[in-house]
């Protein structure tokens, strides 16, 4: 009744109102066509779903045009143009959109048709956690001294991820890179002009937006290089019939393989464990080969040079010694490692490397 009523008064007034010619008042807006929905801006999750609205107050026979801007139709009434199974209209109003990829971002438009201008518009922007596509992909770099290495972290994600490093080396770890290593790329990617061995280890970049859980991935960073020789002791005294010992310490990588050699390493006469020559070696990985060889009962025909000769992938180096049957000048300190009874024998080392 009251409904009828206040209808009636309505048209009275609108009548009265074209009656007298004036333009429409307060009282004959309720008749107008509104947009009461008000524009949003959404920041959701990959694989959410959003529920956009577009409330319309006296529709009449006009229909709502939904748009993904710039063009795609996606409904026009209740028809699905675009036919996307993850877009769905609710209630012949409102738009769903399902499982968000990062594809449905951007503007979506609810049009009124014939009134283009009353429009209402919703922003979405899809977030995705960071994640990193490491190059090289598998993690390993392997580069001889000397060459120039890169390696890079490209991130993506919603927002754009800070990518971050740190270098772990042994038991230390830490966010300083090591000398010589360059950020480039706005951070992504690290740079060594020319490798050296204090650049070996593993370097970390992990990549963070605020959205989900951060993406870390590592890269093993091996530097291969030449063996790299100590010979100890340098000298020593012997005498006919004594023992005398040398290590040869070799580091390199890979690892070396540790050879003795007589007289001059170009003659290539490798000496073999017997009765008198004793050799043994030991392994400590990544990078050391410790390797002894001992003279026993040692004879006239021992006297001359001999050299510890080093070689893996890269090169090949010696260091030679020579024992000499030489009268010495007697020093303080050398002459309580003389025999009164024997010749002194004189250990001289002439270290020698090539690459
Ligand atoms: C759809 O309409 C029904 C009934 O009017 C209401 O209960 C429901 O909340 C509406 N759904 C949406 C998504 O607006
Ligand atoms: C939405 O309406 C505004 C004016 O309110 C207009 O400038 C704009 O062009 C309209 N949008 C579209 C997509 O028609
Ligand atoms: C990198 O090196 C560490 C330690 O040497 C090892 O545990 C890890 O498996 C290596 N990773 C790759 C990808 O080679
Ligand atoms: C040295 O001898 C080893 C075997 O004892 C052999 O494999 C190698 O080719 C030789 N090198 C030269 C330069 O003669």
């Amino acid at each position: 009744m009251r409904l009828e009523t206040g209808l009636s008064l309505r048209c009275l007034c609108a009548v009265v109102l074209m009656v007298f010619g004036r333009v429409a008042t307060e009282e004959s807006a309720d008749t107008h066509l509104r947009m009461l929905s008000t524009p949003s801006n959404l920041n959701v999750l990959e694989g959410a779903t959003v529920l956009l609205p577009c409330n319309v107050l006296n529709l009449d026979r006009n229909v709502r045009i939904w748009k993904h801007l710039p063009s795609r139709i996606l409904f026009s009434g209740t028809v699905s143009v675009s036919r996307d199974a993850q877009i769905e209209l609710v209630n012949g109003s409102s738009l769903r959109i399902s499982a968000l990829t990062p594809q449905y971002a951007g503007e979506y438009v609810c049009l009124i048709s014939h009134h283009l201008a009353l429009n209402v518009t919703h922003r979405i922007r899809v977030l995705v956690p960071p994640s990193i596509h490491p190059d090289p992909h598998s993690g390993k770099v392997i580069v001889r001294k000397g060459n120039p290495a890169s390696f890079s972290c490209k991130a993506s994600g919603v927002p754009k991820p800070v990518v971050t490093w740190s270098y772990e080396h042994g038991d230390s770890q830490s966010s300083q890179l090591p000398s010589g290593v360059r950020q480039v790329n706005g951070g992504t990617e690290l740079q060594i002009s020319s490798v050296d061995v204090h650049h070996a280890g593993t370097y970390r970049c992990s990549a963070e937006n605020d959205v989900g859980e951060p993406a870390s991935t590592a890269f093993n960073f091996t530097v291969l290089y030449a063996p790299d020789l100590t010979v100890k002791p340098e000298w020593v005294h012997g005498d006919e019939g004594a023992t005398v010992e040398f290590a040869c310490t070799s580091h390199s990588a890979p690892p070396s393989h540790v050879t003795w050699m007589k007289g001059d390493p170009k003659h290539n006469t490798s000496l073999h464990s017997g009765d008198r020559i004793r050799m043994r070696d030991k392994l400590t990985p990544p990078t050391t080969m410790e390797s002894w060889l001992k003279l026993q009962r040692l004879r006239k025909e021992d006297l001359g040079t001999y050299a510890c000769v080093a070689k893996n992938t890269v090169g090949l180096s010696y260091k030679m010694v020579e024992i000499s049957g030489c009268e010495i000048v007697q020093t303080a300190t050398r002459r309580e490692a003389i025999s009164e009874k024997q010749q002194p024998l004189m250990l001289r080392t002439s270290p020698v490397t090539q690459e």
